[in-house]
């Protein structure tokens, strides 16, 4: 026999083979992350029955670092979430100008949807993600950081981004919800805690800044409350989303 196997060896082969591959489910890509790059009223190929009999993914994806059976914030910023230099810096420049332990947090908070999730509208985002494990003021704060980055305070120091003119241009407008929204929270009692957020956000990012997430870790210990199950498994308002970046490619 050639190479020294036997037909039925190599047959057996074949069908380890075959059985694997069927096992292997498809990740399944969503909607909305490839909307406008396919057009998204088109149905999908691994969308419900795939023609090649192969099964959907229904769980971890094996591309992905696997996450602890309890997550805590930390294994997000370690697995999903893209470089923290940004909110490090911004939580670094915070904690330098003496800001109290919550503003801290929330300016390492502030961009993780941007970071792991959902850019548009990421301020949102994450204030919905964090919300039932932090003080009300940190949530809010990240949710106005989204809106009052468009409008500048220079009382307290703070003008619209020259990087934004660079990435939006000139003729850029925010979108009347969100000069609306602006009305409502610079009125408000917290209008500091989000301004904050703006003033310590770094639009240019320095490569020599010093930061580490070890100066951070117990303030986070201290006013993120994690959730015993871990992140995704405690049933809370968010818990859906914190498995969906656990598991971005579930069928279902
Ligand atoms: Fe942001
Ligand atoms: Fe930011």
């Amino acid at each position: 026999m050639p190479e020294g196997k036997s037909l039925a060896q190599r047959a057996d082969e074949l069908e380890h083979a075959a059985i694997a591959a069927l096992d292997d489910a498809v990740p399944c890509v969503s909607v909305i992350y490839t909307s406008g790059e396919q057009d998204p009223t088109q149905p999908f190929l691994h969308t419900f029955m795939r023609p090649d009999g192969r099964k959907l993914l229904m769980g971890h994806d094996k591309r992905l670092a696997r996450l602890p059976d309890k997550p805590q914030l930390l294994d997000f910023f370690k697995h999903r979430f893209f470089p923290a230099n940004h909110v490090l810096q911004s939580a670094t420049l915070a904690k330098k100008a003496g800001h109290p332990e919550k503003v801290i947090l929330a300016c390492l908070l502030h961009d993780i949807s941007l970071m792991g999730f959902i850019r548009g509208d990421h301020g949102f985002w994450a204030a919905q993600l964090i919300a039932p494990y932090v003080d009300e003021e940190i949530a809010w704060a990240i949710r106005a950081h989204q809106v009052l980055r468009f409008f500048p305070d220079p009382a307290a120091g703070y003008e619209y981004p020259e990087a934004y003119i660079r990435m939006f241009g000139e003729g850029y407008r925010p979108e009347p919800y969100v000069a609306a929204a602006y009305e409502k929270m610079r009125r408000h009692k917290w209008y500091m805690t989000g301004r904050i957020i703006t003033i310590n956000d770094i639009y240019a990012f320095d490569p020599n800044a010093q930061v580490s997430m070890d100066d951070f870790v117990d303030i986070i210990g201290r006013h993120f409350r994690q959730p015993e199950e871990g992140l995704g498994f405690d049933d809370s308002p968010s818990a859906h989303m914190w498995r969906t970046i656990n598991w971005p490619t579930r069928a279902l």
